[in-house]
């Protein structure tokens, strides 16, 4: 069984080590010493200013929102996980969908003014796959309507943009930590801002609004994350380089093996160094995709439809019209890629998908 992903994990004994000392100390949340010990790390590893770990990548999301105090209606793709939409929602505002880049699958910056109107507060853009959106178009349209940017990099650890981390762009930029990310820590996430005020009040948002243990400053919520989960980010940090570095040979061969083929790959930013946290392809037809799908099932091979359905069309989130991000949709799979998946394996995969396109 080839499944679309796994998690790394460290060495069991590795983990081990790290909870004894958990077990002595007794102290598993409320920003404990390896909380704080992962958060210096991250900031180092990023070469970043500020950042907090928090629940997951959602829970980044919901603070950002809430920390910019943002109302109305927040301009956002409809090709992203369903999280960037639904955050939007369940904080009381409204997702205006504006279509993508066909070639990149980023929202597209040509497209955003159209969409703005008096109740806009905001762009919230997904970097699609750990690939930089046009982060200088998108800032220029912010600037020019008085709009804040948040960033969705949900898929960027590893990614840079001008030679810098990804996390330092937008008002907020917010991460995933989830098990099928390329570090993880199970579950968890991290919000990250180059200001020191917005950064205060998202630690107050984090933690229930305290202020001591008597006073409140805002309205919270539990945002923290644990020990435990502290511990697994610590030791994956260790391995991120090899990480990095598999999953890119990894996604080269898939290109040197399917590059002939009427498959099409997602063009990268210029300014971006790729992570490669994920390897999607585009097929001609929506047919053709399913068919694929269909003869790497029976290999037992588990692609993943990713991003399907186009977030524009599902009803609870408002219909609207999103042409381009509804054809990548019906035509994009994630093949897969992980630590442990081998160029055979690779080899494998490619010859079912092309013997299936070339039939
Ligand atoms: C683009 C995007 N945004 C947000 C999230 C939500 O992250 P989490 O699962 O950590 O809540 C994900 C998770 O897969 C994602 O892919």
């Amino acid at each position: 069984m080839i499944p679309v992903t796994k998690p790394f994990l460290p060495p069991i004994e590795e983990y081990q080590s790290l909870i004894a000392d958990v077990w002595q100390r007794q102290w598993l949340t409320n920003n404990g010493p390896l909380v704080n010990e992962l958060e210096l790390q991250l900031k180092t590893k990023l070469d970043i200013p500020h950042l907090l770990y928090v629940t997951n990548g959602t829970i980044a999301l919901q603070l950002a929102i809430k920390a910019l105090n943002l109302r109305g209606e927040i301009i956002t793709t409809p090709f992203s996980y369903v999280a960037t939409c639904s955050s939007i929602i369940w904080e009381g505002c409204t997702p205006i969908f504006v279509d993508i880049d066909s070639k990149n699958f980023n929202i597209n910056p040509d497209l955003i003014e159209a969409s703005i109107t008096p109740k806009t507060t905001a762009i919230l853009a997904t970097h699609v796959f750990g690939n930089a959106c046009d982060i200088e178009a998108i800032g220029r349209i912010a600037d020019k309507h008085n709009l804040k940017v948040i960033y969705d990099a949900a898929h960027c650890f590893g990614t840079t943009y001008k030679g810098q981390s990804i996390f330092k762009f937008g008002d907020i930029s917010t991460t995933s930590f989830h098990a099928t990310k390329l570090f993880h820590t199970v579950e968890g996430g991290a919000v990250f801002t180059k200001d020191s005020d917005l950064l205060k009040k998202l630690a107050f948002l984090r933690n229930f609004g305290h202020h001591g243990p008597k006073e409140f400053e805002e309205v919270g919520i539990n945002g923290k994350n644990s020990e435990l989960h502290a511990a697994m980010g610590l030791l994956n940090l260790n391995y991120l380089d090899d990480i990095l570095q598999k999953r890119k040979q990894q996604s080269l061969h898939y290109i040197e093996k399917l590059r002939h083929s009427v498959i099409q790959f997602p063009t990268l930013n210029k300014d971006t160094k790729y992570n490669y946290a994920y390897f999607p392809v585009v097929f001609q037809s929506e047919a053709q995709t399913l068919k694929v799908i269909q003869d790497l099932e029976a290999n037992r091979i588990s692609p993943r439809r990713y991003f399907y359905p186009s977030l524009n069309t599902v009803e609870l989130f408002g219909r609207s019209s999103c042409p381009e991000s509804e054809l990548i949709a019906s035509k994009v799979l994630c093949l897969p890629l992980y630590h442990t998946l081998t160029l055979t394996d690779v080899d494998y995969i490619c010859r079912i998908i092309l013997r299936t396109i070339n039939n």
